[in-house]
């Protein structure tokens, strides 16, 4: 056990990093949720990482769909995987939406300019369109908003938490496979890889 254990505080580690570091592949993951029976898969970027309990954070568009799915149904999963490393982390998750609320507004106050823009556009995002369009106030494609004026982007602003069920570890190796899960009760098990 110690040794998935060790394998854990690397993953755990790496995931710390890659909320400032872009270079780092579990700055982005792959969110999947639920859309009647059918999964959405989509890419997102990790805004946080906390261990104690486990949790993920990122930030959506209130009106996006899969806003609306993880409204309709909160388990979700989130997948990680770093070619280099040859690591995959799975984490079966809960989520809890933050809108208009304590939360949603501090994590708002910390965003800067150039991303609050994406929060202004006026159609509500997955919306067909008559013709291109950036779904971003014209007069802000080359610049940004000052801060009075992107605060109109508030509303439609959320901070999701993802609570970490289980997490699902595979480190691939040319000699043997090593896959394990730990849940949030710190309760370890190998898996068959
Ligand atoms: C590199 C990358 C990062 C992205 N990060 C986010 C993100 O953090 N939050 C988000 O809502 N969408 C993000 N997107 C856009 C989503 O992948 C998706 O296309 C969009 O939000 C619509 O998804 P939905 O219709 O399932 O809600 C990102 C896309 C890419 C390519």
């Amino acid at each position: 056990m110690n040794k998935i254990k060790k394998i854990f505080q690397e993953e755990v580690a790496c995931l710390i990093d890659a909320v400032k570091n872009g270079n780092n592949p579990y700055h982005t993951f792959s969110l999947s949720t639920i859309n009647n029976d059918y999964p959405e898969s989509r890419t997102i970027v990790l805004r946080k990482f906390i261990l104690e309990p486990f949790k993920i954070f990122f930030n959506a568009d209130y009106r996006s769909q899969k806003v609306t799915q993880l409204r309709d149904s909160h388990n979700c999963t989130a997948l990680f995987y770093d070619k280099d490393r040859r690591v995959q982390v799975r984490c079966k998750c809960i989520a809890k939406i933050h809108h208009n609320n304590a939360l949603s507004k501090k994590v708002w106050d910390n965003t800067a300019l150039q991303s609050r823009k994406c929060y202004m556009g006026e159609f509500p995002p997955s919306q067909e369109l008559q013709s291109w369009n950036p779904n971003i106030p014209k007069e802000y494609l080359k610049t940004d908003p000052e801060k009075k004026d992107s605060e109109k982007g508030y509303i439609n602003f959320t901070h999701i938490e993802l609570e970490i069920m289980e997490i699902d570890v595979l480190q691939l190796h040319h000699d043997g496979h090593i896959r394990f899960k730990v849940d949030n009760s710190n309760k370890y098990s190998y898996l068959a890889p």
